[in-house]
């Protein structure tokens, strides 16, 4: 019988889950590769959301989320909580993912069991140790544990490369997350949700800003000054509403209640599922977010993207002209709705599809990368 190597993937948060369920899928029809998964739960029910929809279910699940919870406490039970598992376990190999506090305490925990670490979405970078907080530094220090650099993008490789790491352990695979969205948009999705259906009939034939918001950086004054940006554009422009599944973090509840609640064409929701989220994205105008994954998935929907955030680490829709980084100040943000909503050519030039970030093929090059390590066909680092 041909031996099984088992592949360990590690997750926590929302986001994480979704650039790995296709990573997941590849690595379980990979022959010779046995794939367990061990999440931290670093995310309670928006994690549970995305295990739900790809059906994944895990091997290991520490149940570390609590309310508030701050990096320190959270980073020091998920290493413990991962050491224990991969002491248990022994993978061949753990497979983490960007920049979340679990992923660089995963990264940590295999180091300090001597197991290789393979870094999935390697090398994003914006050169500013506060932005984002915590997330540059932790996808950094992934870096420096990590033994294979899955970058996404050459710009990731190059990033990569000018810290000294070195060439043959670096592979540019596209973003698992434009698999992930290729196979779940479809123009004919159907919102089962009533309170979706309401919404989007309430808002027929107006202009759908879909708003997100959660960076640490953000919280409190900048958050305040993006939801006033908001606030005024509406009574600008009549026929704009606002749809904002909020993030459940209490911190940025009570922001968004205390400017955007009850306000006419400002809809607070619950986070969606992924499905209806991306399919909701598709038939918006334009995206207003501070996220990592959203930045990535609009372009390639064609869909225009305010950055609320002073720095990206993710540059190449900046260039391709699709998202604009518009800050968190009040004059600024507004400049930018103003500018989507009253001036038709500032649009269109930025309504074009781009795709900088994959062809929907990662998941399958990253497994195919690992099945070949399995076989001694790589050269390990
Ligand atoms: C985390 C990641 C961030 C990522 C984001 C995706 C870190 C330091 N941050 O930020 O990189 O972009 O996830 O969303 O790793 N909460 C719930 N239920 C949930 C999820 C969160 O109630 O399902 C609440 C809890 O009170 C929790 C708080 O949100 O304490 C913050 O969660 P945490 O994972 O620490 O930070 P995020 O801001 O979600
Ligand atoms: N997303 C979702 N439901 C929502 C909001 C976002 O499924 O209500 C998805 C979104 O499509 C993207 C991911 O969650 O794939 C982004 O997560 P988040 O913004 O929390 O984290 P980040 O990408 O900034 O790390």
């Amino acid at each position: 019988m041909e031996q099984e190597y088992n592949v360990m993937v590690v997750f926590g948060t929302r986001p994480e889950a979704i650039k790995m369920a296709p990573v997941i899928k590849e690595l379980r029809m990979t022959p010779g590769i046995h794939c367990t998964v061990a999440v931290t739960a670093q995310h309670r029910e928006m994690l549970d959301q995305v295990l739900n929809l790809f059906g994944i279910m895990p091997d290991y699940d520490l149940n570390l989320m609590r309310r508030g919870q701050t990096l320190p406490d959270l980073t020091c039970r998920a290493l413990n909580g991962l050491s224990e598992v991969f002491r248990k376990e022994k993978p061949f190999l753990i497979l983490v993912h960007g920049d979340t506090t679990t992923t660089f305490a995963a990264a940590l925990a295999a180091f300090y069991a001597r197991i290789p670490v393979g870094h999935v979405e390697a090398g994003l970078r914006t050169g500013d140790k506060y932005s984002p907080y915590p997330e540059e530094i932790n996808r950094k220090l992934t870096g420096a544990l990590a033994d294979v650099h899955y970058a996404p993008t050459p710009t990731a490789r190059a990033n990569l490369l000018r810290e000294g790491v070195e060439p043959r352990s670096v592979l540019v695979t596209g973003n698992t997350v434009i698999d992930a969205l290729l196979a779940t948009v479809r123009p004919d999705y159907r919102f089962e949700s009533e309170e979706l259906q309401r919404i989007l009939r309430a808002g027929s034939g107006g202009r759908m800003i879909l708003v997100t918001t959660h960076r640490r950086e953000n919280l409190g004054e900048p958050m305040r000054e993006i939801y006033r940006a908001l606030v005024q554009v509406l009574v600008e422009f009549p026929d704009a509403y606002v749809v904002f599944p909020v993030h459940r973090n209490p911190e940025v509840r009570k922001t968004v209640r205390s400017v955007l609640g009850d306000l006419p064409r400002v809809h607070l929701i619950e986070p969606l599922d992924y499905e209806p989220f991306a399919n909701l994205m598709a038939r918006a105008h334009f995206v207003l977010t501070d996220s990592g994954g959203i930045q990535e998935e609009a372009p390639s929907l064609g869909k225009p993207v305010l950055v609320v955030r002073d720095t990206t680490e993710r540059p190449e829709a900046v260039a391709a002209g699709t998202v604009a980084l518009a800050g968190t100040e009040y004059e600024r943000v507004l400049w930018h709705l103003r500018r989507l909503l009253g001036d038709k050519a500032a649009y269109e030039g930025m309504a074009r599809a781009a795709n900088p970030y994959g062809d929907g093929r990662a998941a399958r090059r990253i497994a195919e990368h690992i099945r070949k390590r399995s076989r001694g066909l790589i050269e390990s680092s």
